[in-house]
């Protein structure tokens, strides 16, 4: 069996407990990007890396396509967590905006659903959050469209899902 690596990083801990569930699921060790450099990898033939988007950009990624760049024999698996439902065109996307073609490629990519939590967010970001919502309330022409933006826009909520990772962990199982 090939080992396997799985390493996240996770401002409110979203993409942390997915990249627990993942690890759990394909018997792999666990890691917070943080705490890795590349000596830490040269062990792992398989390396799922998962971060959370924010403005639509998966963080840390940069630090982990130099990674693949230098070990490109590795399989590397990519997962990004955010609050926007998903459908085939986000997803596409946020794949065109991460990987650009002249950028380090991963043999798969994901998008789970993960949630929002504003109690664990720091000040900046709980601004930015309501930033956006306010500029996003402004687009909306009709009265009508401003009173349809949910108010839970601006309270926690909670959508991530351990089944959102069944592909992912098909995929890493076939090829360890
Ligand atoms: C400043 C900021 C920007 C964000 N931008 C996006 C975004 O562009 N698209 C999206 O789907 N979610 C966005 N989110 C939501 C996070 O991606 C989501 O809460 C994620 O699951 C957090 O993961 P974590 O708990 O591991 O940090 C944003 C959150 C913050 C705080």
């Amino acid at each position: 069996m090939k080992k396997t690596l799985v390493i996240y990083k996770s401002k409110t801990g979203f993409t942390e407990r997915y990249a627990r569930w993942i690890a759990e699921d394909v018997e792999a060790d666990v890691k917070p990007v943080t705490e890795l450099d590349l000596a830490g990898l040269a062990d792992y033939d398989i390396v799922v890396f998962g971060g959370p988007l924010f403005a639509s950009r998966i963080l840390d990624l940069g630090k982990v396509q130099s990674w693949m760049e230098k070990m490109p024999k590795k399989t590397w698996v990519v997962f990004a967590t955010g609050a926007t439902p998903s459908d085939a065109d986000f997803v596409k996307s946020i794949e065109k905006i991460n990987f650009p073609p002249e950028m380090p490629q991963p043999a798969r990519f994901y998008y789970f659903l993960g949630g929002m939590d504003f109690e664990k967010m720091g000040w900046f970001n709980r601004l930015l959050i309501r930033l956006f919502g306010r500029l996003s309330q402004r687009k909306g022409k009709s009265e009508e469209a401003k009173k349809a933006t949910p108010p839970s826009r601006f309270h926690s909520f909670d959508l991530s899902d351990r089944s959102y990772i069944e592909r992912l962990v098909k995929y890493v199982r076939i090829k360890q």
